[in-house]
């Protein structure tokens, strides 16, 4: 790792046009430092798990999907939250990643998760299980903060975040992310 830059993957768990959490994905990466490459990594383009598939070599956008992971210091993931679980989506995209097949591209990746949600609870049932996700694929998963962002509705209007107390809280979660980054890539 550059230690004068670094370069971090964001991905929201949400196909939806005017996702929440892609709102958050996207305040977050036009707040980072000038110092940090932040890409976002749409994952419409991931078909679904098939080990049949895999063995045969990973499909494209599961390779593109895989190098965007891999060329990253860091991995950032902005959850939804369905049926009190993480969406299937973005845990089928996570297999994908987590796959020994044809690599696991999260073993040993500096990894943050947060999320938005209606729910006063602010998609903490989700966050848990992608967090055990990462764990069990050896991701090095920051801990601290944790940002749930409940009541999302009441803080986002057209597409920008309105509320300034959970702007502070994103901005703060990201400096610490990319400490938590520059620590477990030295
Ligand atoms: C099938 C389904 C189940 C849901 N279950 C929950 C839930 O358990 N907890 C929650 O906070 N929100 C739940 N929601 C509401 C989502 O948080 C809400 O639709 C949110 O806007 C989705 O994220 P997005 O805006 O990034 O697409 C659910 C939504 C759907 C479609």
């Amino acid at each position: 790792m550059n230690t004068e830059s670094l370069k971090i993957t964001g991905i929201a768990g949400s196909l939806r046009k005017d996702s929440y959490n892609r709102v958050v994905l996207k305040h977050l990466a036009q707040e980072r430092p000038d110092s940090v490459d932040f890409s976002i990594y749409d994952l419409k383009h991931i078909p679904l798990f098939n080990g049949d598939l895999e063995e045969n070599g990973d499909p494209e956008a599961v390779v593109v999907f895989k190098e965007a992971i891999e060329e990253a210091d860091g991995l950032l993931i902005v959850t939804p939250e369905y049926s009190h679980g993480v969406p299937g989506m973005l845990k089928n995209a996570l297999d994908w990643a987590a796959s020994v097949t044809n690599e696991n591209v999260l073993e040993n990746k500096p990894a943050f998760v947060l999320g938005a949600s209606p729910a006063m609870t602010g998609t903490a049932f989700a966050q848990v299980q992608v967090k055990q996700t990462l764990a069990a694929a050896g991701a090095l998963v920051m801990q601290q903060p944790e940002v749930y962002v409940g009541q999302v509705s009441n803080k986002i209007e057209d597409g920008k975040i309105t509320d300034e107390k959970t702007k502070q809280a994103l901005d703060q979660s990201l400096r610490a992310f990319i400490k938590w980054v520059q620590k477990m890539n030295k």
